[in-house]
């Protein structure tokens, strides 16, 4: 008898624009989230993937930039530009004075949660926010940048202004995942995508800080949710990182250093990860040799296959097949 995998697999951004029937419903709505705000769309978005893969996690379809919105920021998203924001320069700018106000104006991501919540049948679900100092940087910044220069001057030149909107997105993420957690959501993934900026202290106070409060009030609200961290670009930061913050689930880049894997050893962690979207995209041979390497290095763990980052949007969908099924086939003990 063939003995099956048992490592459950999911994709970063998984629901998004390799797939072309998540581009015919794109055409849909002019603004992107507007896609995020229509319920019936955006679970319609989310289970795409896992009709077409089976994959074991929906992933809510919805953006981090949810929140800058909630705040009553303005974000747009323009083709081929991405993510364009009215920069803020200080706290005042936000409208924050009720949070319930503010959960009001982004409340259709709950009702998307609730559809899925009766499709999901055997599937987990994830929720997610945006690590807050990753939302900050978009808020600071206005959108993409390349250098960080507006962020790295904004901490270094207005602390006490970068403490006041990062303590604010903070407890609106922590409200905003409570509301996910009582619509539906099994696991809530927190994206600290830009966690590779920041050194020493400015680690400490805008990385660590925020993401330990998320998970502190996150296991009090509910201790059956399982948190995923995601300290992208840590480095030997992740550390401090594992150290400090709970986690259920780490979710890995390619830079794993030993002594971070004998934490995650001891506290039993589960590894998420971490094959590189490149891999990904390019197939072939060395695809089926890295997949097979980061099973074999995982196998004495707990772990979730994904990648170390979103997928990419021009991924061949039968890289994604021949995944699922590497995955799915390895049988080695
Ligand atoms: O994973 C999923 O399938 C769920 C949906 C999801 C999206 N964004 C949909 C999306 C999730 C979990 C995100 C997270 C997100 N959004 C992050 C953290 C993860 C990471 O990639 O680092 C960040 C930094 C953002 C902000 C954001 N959203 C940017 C910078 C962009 C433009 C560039 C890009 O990657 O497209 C987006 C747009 C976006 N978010 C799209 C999708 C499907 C594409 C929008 C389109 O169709 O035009």
């Amino acid at each position: 008898m063939k003995t099956v995998n048992k490592t459950p697999i999911w994709f970063m951004r998984q629901a998004g624009r390799y797939l072309p029937e998540y581009r015919k419903i794109r055409t849909e709505k002019k603004n992107f989230l507007d896609l995020c705000f229509s319920p019936k769309l955006a679970a319609s978005i989310s289970l795409q993937p896992i009709e077409r893969f089976d994959l074991d996690f929906i992933i809510l379809f919805s953006d981090i930039l949810v929140i800058p919105h909630s705040l009553n920021q303005k974000v747009v998203f323009k083709e081929r530009i991405g993510p364009v924001l009215n920069p803020i320069k200080t706290v005042n700018d936000l409208d924050y004075k009720n949070f319930n106000v503010c959960l009001e104006r982004i409340s259709a991501v709950f009702e998307t949660i609730e559809i899925l919540k009766k499709k999901k049948g055997e599937k987990k679900l994830i929720g997610f926010c945006g690590g807050p100092f990753t939302v900050m940087n978009y808020m600071i910044e206005g959108g993409i940048s390349v250098n960080h220069k507006k962020i790295k001057d904004f901490i270094r030149d207005s602390r006490q202004e970068a403490k006041s909107i990062i303590n604010m997105i903070t407890e609106i993420s922590i409200e905003y995942l409570k509301r996910q957690i009582l619509s539906g959501v099994d696991f809530v993934q927190v994206f600290e995508s830009w966690a590779g900026l920041l050194e020493e202290k400015d680690f400490e106070e805008f990385i660590i800080k925020p993401n330990a409060l998320i998970s502190k009030k996150i296991k009090e609200f509910s201790k059956e949710t399982q948190i995923i961290h995601f300290p992208r670009g840590a480095k030997g930061n992740i550390l401090k990182f594992l150290k400090n913050v709970y986690c259920d689930v780490i979710s890995l880049d390619e830079e794993i250093t030993e002594e971070a894997m004998e934490i995650i050893k001891s506290k039993d962690l589960i590894i998420q990860g971490n094959l590189h979207p490149m891999d990904l995209f390019n197939g072939g041979e060395k695809l089926q040799r890295k997949i097979l390497k980061i099973l074999r290095r995982f196998k004495k763990h707990k772990h979730i296959f994904n990648l170390s980052h979103g997928i990419l949007p021009k991924t061949p969908i039968e890289n994604v097949e021949r995944t699922v099924k590497i995955v799915r086939d390895f049988n080695e003990t």
